[in-house]
Parts: structure tokens; C-alpha cells; sequence
């Protein structure tokens, strides 16, 4: 019995704490009575007041109530929706320590994995403004839709009318698009929106919400036309296939020179910019490799560039992806394809031995399997691309246990401002 109350009041109670460090997810880490507290939109150094809350893995959340001391690395946020809207994590903290804190995002997930004296190379790091593609959440209450990112850990949408990050082309959509909802969706609907823009113009993809009748589509074709956006479409769930409602211009990106057409809600590298950075790095990684296999290939990202000088076997397991990467790539007679779930069935040592190179670019959840079946392989050259340090780490690990070196590894930031960083690592076999 005597034990409740104080818990209660230890979780309740605003206390003083002393940000040590910023975690993995860009919340601050600070001790209190020996539990890790997590701490939103602090930076190391800050004496803060704090409200401790519900647990959280190892240690408990807080939410800031003041901060008493700040920190020497604490800035002031360019956005004016920073710390309310849920877009962007690390804006508080000055330049240099944000970029300290990408990279080391890097460095710590190779030495938890014992992966050490590793050659990782200055981050790659792109601007504001040059996110191409975002998916916003939208409601309408009380007779107003709201479109943006959603409020930290809570699911109101933030107000982002001066969004930073996405690009002025979605920047400017933003509004017209409030406005379109709150005349056609009834009180209490919520959707998703996705917007791209690409050669060609915006793609803007409504994810759920009523279905549109037959006055809905006419509302939204309007839209289009008053907006010159180049194609809009509806699909009841991430799973559907999207239902165009207006087509006005075809939709492409252009990798290596060869103009791929994109579907709505296709995966495509967060920027323009980003998408550069990584397939130099891919390129520097396979250096004068003649075949190539392309492993995850999506829409041909790496594919199409890495074509221009190999033969490239591109593999990729969504059916929507590899249909468009194979009749893009059908005039190209030194690009192969296979749709292969590269999960439940990796590409074999054998299959792979027949390649100078390999290429793998998988999900967030990284590619353990395959990983293992390259390590087997004993292919010369192996280039990973990944979204998540901690799988990299471990796919990484399988390889160098069974003899590759890890020759460098270059971190890509092209998610400004978010706890999200990319890298691409080139591995060389033994001998
Ligand atoms: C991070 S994206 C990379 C795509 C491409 N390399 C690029 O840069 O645009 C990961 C890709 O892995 C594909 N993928 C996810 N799970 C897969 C699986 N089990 N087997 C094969 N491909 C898969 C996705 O469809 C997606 O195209």
C-alpha cells in the first residue's frame, strides 16, 4: 500500500532534472532518481523543470515545463511551429550540434555492433525546402479542415501554413487544399494527403476518408485544373490501388537520364537533393563494376544511373514498383528484372557470385537474410543504403563476421530537422 501513493506522486510532481545527452529519437535524456527520463525539445546541458509521466521502454516520459538553464548547444527554432507540430525534432539545437548529433547517430550504431575504426565521412547534408514528397494528415472539425503534421505525441494536426522543410511547390498547395477539404468533407472525416511534386507537376494522392461521389470528383477535377496540378487521385486505404480523379499531364522522375513514370504514392527518395547525394555515393561505392545486382530496387533509384556504365539485375517485391522500373528500363537491354520478396527469399550466394557488385537498399527493418546469403556469396564489392543505423549496424556485422571490410560509410542527412539519417557504406571481400 505504501508504495502506490509515492509512485504516483514521483510520476506526478514537476521536478528538476539536467539534460545529459539527446537519444535516438531526439528527445533529451536526463537521470531522475536513477530512472531515464525522456525529455522533448531539450539539448544537453539544459536544467529543466519537468512533469515525469508514463514509462517509456526503459525510462519515462516528461514533458517540459520550463527550462531554468539552457544548455550551451540551445538555439532558437526557425519554425514558428516548432515544439508544437510533430514534423521536426532536433530545430532547437545550434548547427553545429545538430550535424555532431546526426553523424553520431552513425558512429554509436557501429560501436554498439563492435564495428569500430571505421572511415565515416563528413555527413552529407541537404537544405531546407527541398522535401519533394509529404504526407499530411487532414480532418475537418467544426465546420474547418486542418491539414499538416500531427502535434507531438498527440493526434491534433499542427498548423505548418510556413512549413520549412517540404518544398514551396507543397508549401503553396497547403492552404488551397485546407480550403478544398473544409468546402467537401463533412465534420468529423479524416484523411491523408500526400503530395509529390515531380516532372511534371504536383501529384496529390487522398488516402482514406468518404469515398468521392460523382459531385466530389467534379469538386476535385476543379481543383486540379485551378491549381495546375497534374494529377489527383482517392484510394479508401494505403493497401487500395489509387482511383485517378483527374490526369491532366503524365508524371515522371528521371534516374540516370531514363524518365521513369511515377504512380501515386510511389517510393521516391525525400528530395531531390537527397536522392543526388545518395546515388553518388552508390556510384563512388560500385566504382568500375561491369554487373551489378540491384537489391530493392524500387523505381530504379540506383538502377538506372548505375546502367549507364554496368549491367544491372534490378530486384525489387512490390509488383506496382517493378511493373514501371521494367517497362522503363525495356529499351535498356543492360538492365534484368525480378520481382522477388527478398525477405521470405533472398537472392542465393550462388545467384550473387555472379556479380562484381552488390547493391541493397532495404526498408527500415534491413535486410538480415540477404545479408547473410551475400556474406556467403563472397561478391567483390557490396554497397549498402540504409534509412536505420541500428539495422545497418547489424546486416554490417554479418558481413564483416564472415571476412568483408567496412571501407567507409557516409552519412546522407535528407530528412532536415528530424531524427532520421541515411548512409551508404561500401564493403570490400577478403583477398
Ligand atoms: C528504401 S526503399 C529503396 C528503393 C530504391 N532503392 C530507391 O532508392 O528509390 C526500399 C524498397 O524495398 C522494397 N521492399 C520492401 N520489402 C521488400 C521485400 N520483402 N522484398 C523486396 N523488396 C522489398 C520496397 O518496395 C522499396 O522499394
Amino acid at each position: 500500500m505504501a508504495r502506490r501513493p509515492q509512485r504516483k506522486a514521483r510520476t506526478q510532481a514537476p521536478v528538476e532534472v539536467t539534460v545529459g545527452e539527446i537519444g535516438a529519437r531526439g528527445d533529451g535524456l536526463a537521470d531522475y532518481g536513477g530512472r531515464r527520463v525522456y525529455v522533448p525539445l531539450t539539448v544537453p546541458g539544459d536544467r529543466v523543470r519537468i512533469l515525469p509521466g508514463e514509462p517509456r521502454g526503459d525510462g519515462i516520459a516528461a514533458r517540459l515545463l520550463d527550462v531554468l538553464e539552457p544548455g550551451p548547444d540551445r538555439a532558437v527554432p526557425p519554425c514558428s511551429h516548432f515544439g508544437i507540430c510533430g514534423g521536426c525534432a532536433l530545430q532547437h539545437l545550434t548547427d553545429g550540434a545538430y550535424a555532431g548529433w546526426k553523424r553520431a547517430q552513425v558512429v554509436t550504431a557501429l560501436s554498439r555492433a563492435k564495428l569500430t575504426g571505421i572511415d565515416v565521412a563528413p555527413t552529407v547534408r541537404t537544405p531546407p525546402a527541398s522535401r519533394r514528397r509529404a504526407t499530411f494528415a487532414a480532418t475537418r472539425r467544426s465546420g474547418r479542415a486542418t491539414l499538416g503534421f500531427n502535434e507531438r505525441q498527440s493526434h491534433r494536426i499542427a498548423d505548418i501554413s510556413g512549413c520549412l522543410v517540404v518544398e514551396p511547390g507543397i508549401r503553396a498547395l497547403l492552404g488551397p487544399l485546407e480550403d478544398l477539404l473544409t468546402a467537401m468533407l463533412p465534420d468529423g472525416a479524416a484523411l491523408d494527403v500526400t503530395v509529390a511534386v515531380l516532372e511534371g507537376g504536383p501529384d496529390v494522392l487522398l488516402t482514406g476518408g468518404p469515398e468521392p461521389g460523382l459531385d466530389a470528383r467534379e469538386r476535385l477535377a476543379a481543383f486540379a485544373e485551378e491549381q495546375d496540378i497534374a494529377r489527383l487521385s482517392w484510394r479508401r486505404s494505403p493497401s487500395s490501388p489509387p482511383e485517378p480523379v483527374a490526369a491532366r499531364r503524365p508524371l515522371h522522375v528521371r534516374f540516370g537520364g531514363t524518365a521513369v513514370p511515377v504512380e501515386p504514392g510511389a517510393f521516391l527518395q525525400a528530395s531531390g537533393e537527397g536522392e543526388a547525394a545518395l546515388v553518388d555515393a552508390v556510384l563512388a561505392g560500385v566504382g568500375g563494376a561491369r554487373k551489378v545486382a540491384d537489391l530493392f530496387a524500387g523505381l530504379g533509384t540506383f538502377t538506372f544511373p548505375m546502367a549507364r556504365t554496368a549491367t544491372v539485375h534490378a530486384v525489387e517485391g512490390d509488383a506496382s514498383a517493378m511493373a514501371t522500373l521494367s517497362a522503363a528500363a525495356r529499351t535498356l537491354p543492360n538492365v534484368t528484372t525480378a520481382r522477388r520478396d527478398l525477405f521470405e527469399d533472398p537472392l542465393t550466394a550462388s545467384e550473387l557470385s555472379r556479380f562484381d557488385a552488390v547493391v541493397f537498399d532495404p526498408p527500415r527493418a534491413g535486410a538480415r537474410e540477404q545479408s547473410t546469403r551475400i556474406a556467403e556469396s563472397g561478391v567483390p564489392v557490396v554497397v549498402a543504403v540504409s534509412c536505420n543505423p541500428a539495422t545497418f549496424a547489424r546486416d554490417a556485422r554479418i558481413l564483416t563476421d564472415s571476412g568483408y571490410r567496412l571501407e567507409s560509410v557516409t552519412p546522407v542527412d535528407q530528412f532536415v530537422w528530424s531524427a532520421h539519417i541515411e548512409l551508404v557504406a561500401r564493403f570490400r571481400a577478403a583477398g
